[in-house]
C-alpha cells in the first residue's frame, strides 16, 4: 500500500455550521487506487467529511488536496470525483442507457461510441442487456447499480460512496458489498465509502477512518483496528469487546505487567497498548472469540481459569456463552463456533475456559 500514491490529503480541515463545529481537525490522506471508508455514527460528520472531497462543501480552514493539487476555489464540476448517493438518484422516466448516459450529454460523442461506452459501463455493473429497460421497471438493487455505472463511465478518479446500500435488504446488501469490492479491483479507482455499518467497513475496505464527534479517533487497516483499537470507544463501535478492570503494576523494555480483575497477573507486549492514556480508568479488553470454552479432555493451548455459565444463546453455527470467570463480578462473552457431535452446554455449568495473553487490548 506505501508505494502507491497520495490521492486525497486533509490537512487540518475544519468546518463550521454557524457555531456547530463539524469537523473538527482533520488529517488524513488516502491512496490512489484505495478502497477507504469513512465509519462512525450518525452525525460524526462523514457525509460532510465526503462531500469536502466532492466540493459541495466549503471547508472553514485547513486544505483539501486530490490528486496533489489544492481544490479551494474549485467547483465540483471541475473536480475529478463522482458520487453515488444513498437515494438512487437515478431518473425513473428515462431507461437504464439514457440514465448511465446521462453525465455525457454535454461531450457530444458520436451514437456508437456513447453506446460503447454505455455498454461497458453496464457490463461492469452487472446489467448488460438491461439498456432499453425502463429505470422505474427495475429492483433497488439494479438501480443502485445503474446509479453506479452513471457514475463510473465519467471514469472519475475517486468515487464517492454515501451510503449506497443502505437502501438495500440484507441479502441484497452483502451481495452489492462483494460486487463493488470486484468493481473497485477491476477498475482501480480510488474508491470512498460512507457506512455506519461495522461489517460493512471491515468487509470491504483496504483502510477504515472511524470517526467520533468530527474527529478521526483511529485510521487503520480493518485487522489492526478489530485487534488493536486505540479507545474503549473504537473498540465498542467495532465488533463486541470485553472489557475486565485492571492496573498496570510495572512497565519497562516494551513489557507491560498487569493486574487483572479475572486473569490474575499477566505480561503483555506494549504493542497491545496501541492508545493514548484517557484518564477513564484502567481495562483489559479481548474479543469473545479469543477465549475457548473447554470441553472435557481438551487442553487449553495457553492459558485456563474456571468459569460459570449463565447465559447460552445459540445461533445454528455459533454459540454464545455469557459466563461469569472466577474472580470477577460482570460476565464476558464468548463466542464457540459449533462443532458437529458435540454438545451446546446448559446454564449454570462450571466449565473451564481457555484465554491467551497474546489476545489482550489495554486501554488506560
Ligand atoms: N447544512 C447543515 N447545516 C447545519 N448543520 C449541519 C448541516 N449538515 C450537517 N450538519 C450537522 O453536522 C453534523 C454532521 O453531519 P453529517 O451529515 O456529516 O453526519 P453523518 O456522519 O453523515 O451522519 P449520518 O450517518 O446520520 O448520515 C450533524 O450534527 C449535522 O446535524
Ligand atoms: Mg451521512
Amino acid at each position: 500500500m506505501n508505494e502507491r500514491p497520495t490521492m486525497i490529503e486533509f490537512q487540518d480541515v475544519h468546518k463550521y455550521y454557524g457555531d456547530y463545529h463539524a469537523l473538527r481537525g482533520i488529517n488524513a490522506t488516502i491512496k490512489a487506487g484505495e478502497f477507504f471508508s469513512l465509519l462512525g455514527p450518525s452525525g460524526c460528520g462523514k457525509t460532510t467529511l465526503l462531500r469536502t472531497i466532492a466540493g459541495f462543501e466549503e471547508i472553514s480552514s485547513g486544505a483539501v488536496l486530490i490528486d496533489g493539487k489544492h481544490m479551494e476555489g474549485v467547483p465540483a464540476n471541475q473536480r475529478p470525483t463522482n458520487m453515488v448517493f444513498q437515494s438512487y438518484a437515478i431518473f425513473p422516466h428515462l431507461t437504464v442507457e439514457e440514465n448511465v448516459g446521462f453525465g455525457l450529454r454535454r461531450e457530444r460523442l458520436a451514437k456508437d461510441v456513447l453506446a460503447r461506452r454505455v455498454g461497458e459501463a453496464l457490463e461492469m455493473v452487472g446489467l448488460k442487456g438491461y439498456g432499453a429497460r425502463g429505470a422505474h421497471a427495475l429492483s433497488g438493487g439494479q438501480r443502485q447499480r445503474v446509479a453506479l455505472a452513471r457514475a463510473l463511465i465519467l471514469k472519475p478518479k475517486v468515487l464517492l460512496l454515501d451510503e449506497p446500500l443502505s437502501a438495500l435488504d440484507k441479502k441484497m446488501r452483502e451481495q452489492m458489498q462483494v460486487e463493488l469490492i470486484k468493481l473497485q479491483r477491476q477498475v482501480g479507482i480510488t474508491f470512498i465509502l460512507v457506512t455506519h455499518d461495522q461489517e460493512e467497513a471491515l468487509v470491504m475496505s483496504d483502510r477504515i477512518a472511524v470517526m467520533f464527534e468530527g474527529e478521526i479517533a483511529q485510521l487503520a487497516d480493518p485487522e489492526t483496528l478489530y485487534r488493536r483499537p486505540n479507545s474503549r470507544k473504537v473498540a465498542d463501535f467495532i465488533g463486541t469487546m470485553n472489557f475486565m478492570p485492571a492496573s498496570v503494576v510495572s512497565e519497562s523494555g516494551g513489557r507491560i505487567e498487569v493486574d487483572t480483575q479475572g486473569f490474575g497477573r499477566v505480561e503483555i507486549d506494549a504493542a497491545q497498548a496501541p492508545g493514548a492514556t484517557t484518564g477513564n480508568g484502567t481495562s483489559i479488553g479481548f474479543r469473545p472469540e479469543t477465549l475457548t470454552v473447554l470441553f472435557e479432555g481438551q487442553v487449553a493451548a495457553d492459558r485456563e481459569c474456571m468459569a460459570t455459565i449463565e447465559e447460552v444463546v445459540y445461533f445454528g453455527d455459533m454459540t454464545y456463552y455469557d459466563v461469569r470467570l472466577d474472580g470477577m463480578q460482570t460476565p464476558v462473552r464468548i463466542s464457540m463456533r459449533n462443532v458437529f457431535g458435540r454438545p451446546v452446554l446448559d446454564i449454570g455449568t462450571r466449565t473451564r475456559v481457555a484465554w491467551s495473553p497474546g489476545a489482550l487490548v489495554l486501554f488506560r
